[in-house]
């Protein structure tokens, strides 16, 4: 079972996962992070900005997003690539030839999944890899019915996915309909899942992720299935848990040499 540690506030999310990256870049400067987009995980990237100020040296970490929308221009403020230079190459100051994002140009999409597993091979995978969850149970924009075993391909997102992401744009005709994503398959390959969610909204996915039967109707279950997985959320997002004193309790008793 996944770890679960429940937290006051997002920014104290934030810090408590910034502060296991950063311990683990200085052991290791290569290291490679997954990154995730949409608002989830902004408070990680805050708090990673906190600790490369405070001198943890960032500039040889190697990230793979998760996703890409398919006929954004990549210099559109709100393509995934855009994102993830502006909230983690720029500001960890990563090397921009090893930040990868998928592909979504619609002359590069018959390839752009093989390509990106072969990128993601080379570098011998992800060390760590950040995890929001859609309202739809979308890890990365796996939606319902994705296959466990799937790999970097194009999807289509459902209706909900897009009027939850409409917020980014100035109407929901302009978010794409199709996307460019690691398939479950693929991350379950990463070393370590740290899947982080917020607010009540997210409540309802979160518990049937964690909790709930394993299941290709519900993506997130699939990470039941993974060796490493540590759950951070808000009390908002844990307000569903079954378990939540269990994971309360051993949160309490965990040993200083334990980790996550
Ligand atoms: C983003 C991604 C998605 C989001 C999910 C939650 O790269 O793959 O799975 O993590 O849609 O989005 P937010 O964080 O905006 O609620």
């Amino acid at each position: 079972m996944a770890e679960v540690i429940v937290l006051d506030t997002p920014d104290d999310a934030g810090r408590f996962v910034a502060a296991h990256i950063a311990r683990e870049v200085r052991a290791n400067p290569e290291f490679t992070l997954g990154v995730a987009t949409g608002s989830t995980p902004l408070p990680v990237y805050q708090a990673l900005h906190a600790e490369s100020e405070a001198g943890t040296d960032f500039t040889r970490l190697t990230a793979f997003a998760l996703d890409e929308y398919v006929g954004l221009p990549v210099e559109h403020p709100e393509s995934y690539r855009s994102v993830v230079d502006r909230e983690v190459t720029v500001p960890l100051g990563l090397d921009p030839a090893r930040v990868h994002v998928p592909d979504g140009s619609v002359e590069g999409i018959q390839t752009a999944g093989a390509r990106y597993e072969a990128a993601l091979e080379a570098n011998g995978g992800v060390d760590l890899q950040l995890l929001g969850i859609g309202r739809t149970g979308h890890l990365g924009f796996n939606e319902p019915g994705s296959s466990f075993g799937s790999l970097t391909r194009v999807k289509t997102l459902t209706e909900r996915t897009r009027i939850d992401n409409a917020r980014f744009f100035d109407s929901l005709d302009q978010v794409p309909i199709h996307c460019v994503t690691q398939g479950l398959g693929t991350i379950l390959r990463a070393r370590h899942l740290v899947l982080l969610a917020f607010g009540e909204g997210k409540a309802e996915a979160l518990a049937a992720a964690v909790e709930g039967p394993v299941s290709a109707s519900m993506p997130g279950s699939a990470i039941q299935l993974h060796a490493r997985v540590t759950v951070v959320v808000d009390r908002a997002a844990a307000s569903e848990l079954k378990f939540r004193d269990y994971y309360q309790w051993a949160q309490d008793h965990k040993p200083d040499w334990q980790g996550i």
